[in-house]
């Protein structure tokens, strides 16, 4: 079946270098996340599952100057109302109100950089507060892709976006962690396993340790 036809603005912004669209490489992408979010705005780390998501919003945490106020969505509890925003803030949210839920989170958060991972399992209120935090307040999440969130709160939350797409992992960045993940394996295997592995270090380390055991 053919995609939907985009909605006129609402196109995300997606990060870029001088050499065309998307990342380099993970510090590249990091950069990325860090210059957006020198002040208010929201950033959308997105890639399929183990291809670096949550590493990537860990290392921004790790270099912020703000205060970092992490949660999450959870699988097994998608259809809590707010539950991400709860577990960043350590308090109970008032999920039927927009303003009121905004201002909540904001009261707790204000000066600080709100992260919240696995946006594929948050509640339609964390997904619709999200771009009017951004509107005062540095907000990184994760999103994983392929995902079943609705075609209208996904499009409402990348139009508030800089999307920056997790990248393969390059050939460097691939022999470190083939030389981490199993040091024994002899280092020209490492290539022919990242190929295998499409760039994705969660893929790359089973095939690096399965390797070293055969
Ligand atoms: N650059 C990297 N080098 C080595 N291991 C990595 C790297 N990025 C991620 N990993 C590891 O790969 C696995 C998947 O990463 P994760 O950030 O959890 O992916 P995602 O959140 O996209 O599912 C984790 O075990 C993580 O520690
Ligand atoms: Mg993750």
């Amino acid at each position: 079946m053919a995609a939907p036809p985009p909605t006129p603005g609402l196109a995300p912004r997606v990060a870029s270098t001088p050499h065309g669209t998307g990342v380099a490489n993970r510090d590249d992408a990091l950069r990325a996340m860090a210059g957006a979010l020198a002040g208010p705005g929201l950033v959308v780390v997105t890639g399929p599952p183990g291809s670096g998501r949550t590493r990537l919003l860990e290392r921004l945490a790790r270099a912020s100057k703000r205060p970092v106020h992490a949660g999450g969505g959870l699988a097994m509890l998608s259809g809590q109302p707010a539950l991400a925003l709860e577990r960043a803030t350590r308090a109970r949210m008032p999920a039927g109100d927009l303003p009121l839920l905004a201002e909540a989170v904001y009261s707790r958060t204000r000066g600080g950089l709100l992260i919240i991972d696995d946006l594929q399992w948050c509640d339609a209120a964390t997904l619709a507060v999200l771009p009017v935090l951004a509107e005062r307040l540095p907000v990184a999440a994760a999103l994983r892709v392929p995902n079943r969130l609705g075609e209208d709160a996904l499009a409402r939350l990348l139009a508030a976006a800089t999307v920056v797409p997790v990248p393969e992992l390059t050939e460097t960045e691939a022999a470190q962690l083939v030389a981490e993940a199993a040091p024994a394996l002899p280092p020209t295997r490492a290539a022919a396993l990242a190929a295998r592995a499409g760039g994705n270090p969660l893929a790359l380390t089973a095939l690096a340790r399965r390797a070293a055991h055969t």
